[in-house]
C-alpha cells in the first residue's frame, strides 16, 4: 500500500503559511514554491543509493560515499507542477525534466491528456511526478496513469497541500506510488478547492486570474 508521508520539517511549515497567505504576491510566491521544492527533494532523496570509492585527501588515501548515480526524472504536472521543477534540480540537477500536460473535459470533468514528452528511458528511472495541489486527485491519477502506459516503473507524487479525498484517491487508484506532501487540509469545496489551501496555484504562480 502507498505510505503518506507530511513533511513537518519547520522550514517548511513556516514557508507554506506565506505561501498560503493572500498577501503573497507573486514575485514571493514563486520563490517561496521554489525553496519548499528544494527542502522537500532534500527530504525525498534521503533514502538514495550510496557506494564507496577511493579518494585521496590532503593527508591520506581513504573511501567516502558518493550517489551510486540511481536515475532520477521530475515530471510536473502543467502548468502549476513546473513551480517546483527548478528547486528540485537545484539539489538533483542531473535528473531529467519530463511534461504532462492535462485538461478538464467540460463535459465529463475527467483529465484528458494534451502534452506528453518524456525522458526516452523512462523505464529505467526513479520519476517524481509533482504538482502543487493534490484536490481530487484526478490530474495525478491520469499523469501516473500516462506515465505506467508508457512503462514506468518506479514513482514518487510530491505536492505542497493534499486533500484527503485526493490522497485517498490516489492511493487506491495507484497503491505503489508513494506519497509526499507538506500538509494534509481540511476537505475540498463545492468548487474543487482546497480548504484552507492557497487559491488557485498555477494563477498565483504565473500572475493570471
Ligand atoms: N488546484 C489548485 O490550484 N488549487 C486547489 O485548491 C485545488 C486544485
Amino acid at each position: 500500500m502507498a505510505k503518506v508521508y507530511v513533511f513537518d520539517h519547520p522550514l517548511i511549515q513556516h514557508k507554506l503559511t506565506y505561501i498560503r497567505d493572500i498577501n503573497t504576491g507573486t514575485k514571493e510566491f514563486r520563490e517561496l514554491v521554489d525553496e519548499v521544492a528544494t527542502l522537500m527533494a532534500f527530504e525525498i532523496t534521503r533514502e538514495l543509493p550510496l557506494q564507496e570509492i577511493e579518494i585521496e585527501t590532503p593527508v591520506n588515501k581513504t573511501t567516502s560515499k558518493v550517489l551510486a548515480g540511481k536515475k532520477l526524472g521530475v515530471v510536473p504536472i502543467l502548468r502549476a507542477g513546473l513551480g517546483m521543477v527548478d528547486g528540485i534540480l537545484k539539489l538533483i540537477p542531473a535528473a531529467k525534466v519530463g511534461h504532462i500536460g492535462l485538461y478538464r473535459d467540460p463535459e465529463t470533468l475527467k483529465p484528458v491528456e494534451y502534452y506528453v514528452k518524456l525522458p526516452s528511458d523512462i523505464q529505467e528511472r526513479e520519476l517524481i511526478v509533482v504538482d502543487p495541489m493534490l484536490a481530487t486527485g484526478g490530474s495525478a491519477i491520469e499523469a501516473i496513469n500516462s506515465l505506467k502506459k508508457r512503462g514506468a516503473q518506479h514513482i514518487q507524487f510530491m505536492c505542497l497541500i493534499a486533500a484527503p479525498e485526493g490522497v485517498e484517491a490516489l492511493k487506491e487508484a495507484h497503491p505503489d506510488v508513494d506519497i509526499y506532501i507538506a500538509a494534509l487540509d481540511e476537505k475540498l469545496n463545492d468548487h474543487g478547492y482546497i480548504v484552507p489551501g492557497l487559491g488557485d496555484a498555477g494563477d498565483r504562480l504565473f500572475g493570471t486570474k
